[in-house]
């Protein structure tokens, strides 16, 4: 395991060099309100990256309002679609155009290997904004011709919808694709003409504020976007109280979100909530075993196990269960762990020390349950975030290493004899977020994945995502859907306007 390299880009190097942060609020920068601040460091080795202010519930005001007044100022409402669609295209040139140095800064505070960050997740940030752009001037009502009897003598009625945007919206974003995550709430919102207060997770909030200066440098007006710094307790908690506040778009777990479910009752904020999953995967016996042992490796392992979909639980035909096993072991051991700035590393350390006693504790649970360790269960690094990719076998679907989300590198291997006991198998889980299914057989594929209950199903591959399919989470998975034009109307309200004339 490596020590510390250090970043390499001009643009990372400066952004450092100016370590105490501030807000963002009504287009300009601040301090928190209560002049405290909190160090976030690179989770791989402990290094001191930058101070990052403190919000309290008067910055939240202050942005919510600065948010409110955009959402109402002329500057915002006179711009034309076609000009709010050329503002996201500008802000999608101005993420290329910085992607090594987001990369970079993404890798040291989040610690996903700069490959990850450099090569699929800023890029796909700025597509999101790209995606979207086209979407602002495609937004419509439609004209209803009416059956309404009642009317007077020689009038007519005509009636039309138009499509609003909902308000005043917080995203609230987790730590462990930042940027993209924010990218996935922003984009939508100033395409459908909403404005914002952004809070990243307080583990990664670097790429999130130095978007906050391309977002300036893009041309979007004052307030249209404010950002927020601090604790989930403190600012999370006022964003989603706050009665100006119309909307909450939420990624994280499913525990803060029936918090925010709870949060909302008092103006009766909208909602879109992505929560956590405990993905199936399925694979038959006629599946093509080379890739789709890559594959599912891919899909549990990459971001070392920290992401919403991660193939956590693996539903293999008997015949073909040694095979599957030693492959996900052999590519487990290959897995090189080290620093994400270090180019021969494939993953990076846990996003904290807490995270990555929090996988331990499941695994160390499970073995005391009888399970059969494969291969993994090991922390290390100077401060013990890195955790073995970790194949399980031999758990019973009542354990907790079955049922509760990890977010770790951790999969569970377990044989089934028909279709039906997988699909049994797979569907037995609160949540429904995603799933795949690995097999030759068209027809197969085809109805497995009616069969399963969750937002997205792949077949013969695994975390496959792009700004135009639709992401969502069916039971305690979530609520709504992003991405696509469903992305869209979670930030539009319809208006019917019906008027005698
Ligand atoms: P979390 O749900 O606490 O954090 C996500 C975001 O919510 C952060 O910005 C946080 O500041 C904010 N937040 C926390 N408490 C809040 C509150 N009361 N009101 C409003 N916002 C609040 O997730 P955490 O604690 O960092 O991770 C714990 C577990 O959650 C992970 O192990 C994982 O299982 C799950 N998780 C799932 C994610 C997903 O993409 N589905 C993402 C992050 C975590
Ligand atoms: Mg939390």
């Amino acid at each position: 395991m490596t020590s510390d390299p250090l970043p390499t880009t001009a643009g990372a190097r400066a952004f450092l060099g100016t370590p105490r942060k501030q807000h963002l609020i009504d287009g300009a920068w601040v301090a928190a309100s209560s002049g405290k601040s909190f160090a976030t460091h690179d989770p791989a080795n402990g290094r001191y990256l930058a101070d990052l202010p403190e919000g309290t519930v008067a910055d939240v005001d202050a942005a919510v309002e600065a948010a409110r007044r955009a959402f109402e100022s002329s500057a915002w409402r006179a711009m034309t679609p076609a000009l709010r669609g050329r503002m996201l295209w500008r802000i999608a040139e101005a993420i290329d155009a910085h992607a090594d140095e987001l990369a970079e800064l993404e890798t040291l505070d989040q610690g996903k290997p700069l490959k990850t960050a450099r090569f699929a997740e800023i890029p796909a940030a700025a597509e999101q904004f790209r995606f979207y752009a086209g979407f602002a001037t495609k937004i419509f009502g439609t004209t209803i011709p009416t059956s309404i009897a009642y009317q007077p003598a020689g009038k007519q009625i005509f009636a039309y919808t138009t499509r609003v945007p909902v308000g005043v919206v917080a995203a609230i974003i987790p730590w462990n694709s930042p940027l993209v995550m924010a990218a996935m709430k922003l984009a939508p919102a100033l395409a459908a003409g909403c404005t914002v207060v952004l809070k990243p997770a307080e583990e990664t909030s670097l790429t999130a504020l130095r978007l906050g200066e391309l977002l300036i440098e893009s041309g979007v007006p004052p307030g249209v976007v404010n950002i927020v710094t601090g604790y989930g307790e403190t600012v999370g908690a006022a964003l989603t109280h706050h009665p100006q506040v119309d909307k909450v778009a939420f990624t994280g777990s499913t525990e803060v979100g029936k918090l925010i479910v709870a949060a909302a009752r008092g103006n009766l904020k909208k909602l879109t909530l992505e929560l956590g999953g405990k993905s199936p995967v399925i694979i038959l016996p006629d599946a093509d075993l080379g890739p789709t042992v890559s594959g599912v490796a891919r899909g549990i392992f990459s971001n070392s196990g920290q992401v919403c979909v991660a193939g956590s639980r693996v539903y293999v035909h008997r015949s073909i269960m040694p095979a599957v096993i030693d492959g996900l072991a052999a590519q487990a051991r290959a897995l090189r762990l080290g620093h994400g700035l270090d180019p021969t590393a494939d993953l990076g350390p846990l996003i904290n020390r807490k995270q990555s006693d929090r996988v331990a504790a499941y695994v160390t649970e499970a073995v005391a349950e009888g399970v059969d360790l494969v291969t993994g269960g090991r922390q290390s690094g100077d401060l013990g975030t890195f955790y073995d990719p970790t194949v399980i076998t031999g758990a019973r679907e009542e354990m907790r290493l079955m049922r509760e989300e990890i977010f770790g590198p951790v999969v569970s291997v377990t044989p089934f004899d028909e279709p039906d006991q997988a699909i049994a198998f797979a569907n037995d889980s609160p949540y429904g977020l995603a799933a795949s299914v690995w097999t030759q057989s068209l027809s197969a594929a085809h109805r497995l994945a009616d069969r399963i209950h969750a937002g997205t199903v792949w077949i013969n591959c695994h975390s496959y995502f792009s700004p135009e399919l639709p992401k969502g989470g069916h039971k305690q998975s979530g609520w709504g859907y992003e991405n696509g034009a469903p992305g869209l109307e979670n930030y539009l309200e319809t208006k019917t306007v019906c008027a005698v004339i």
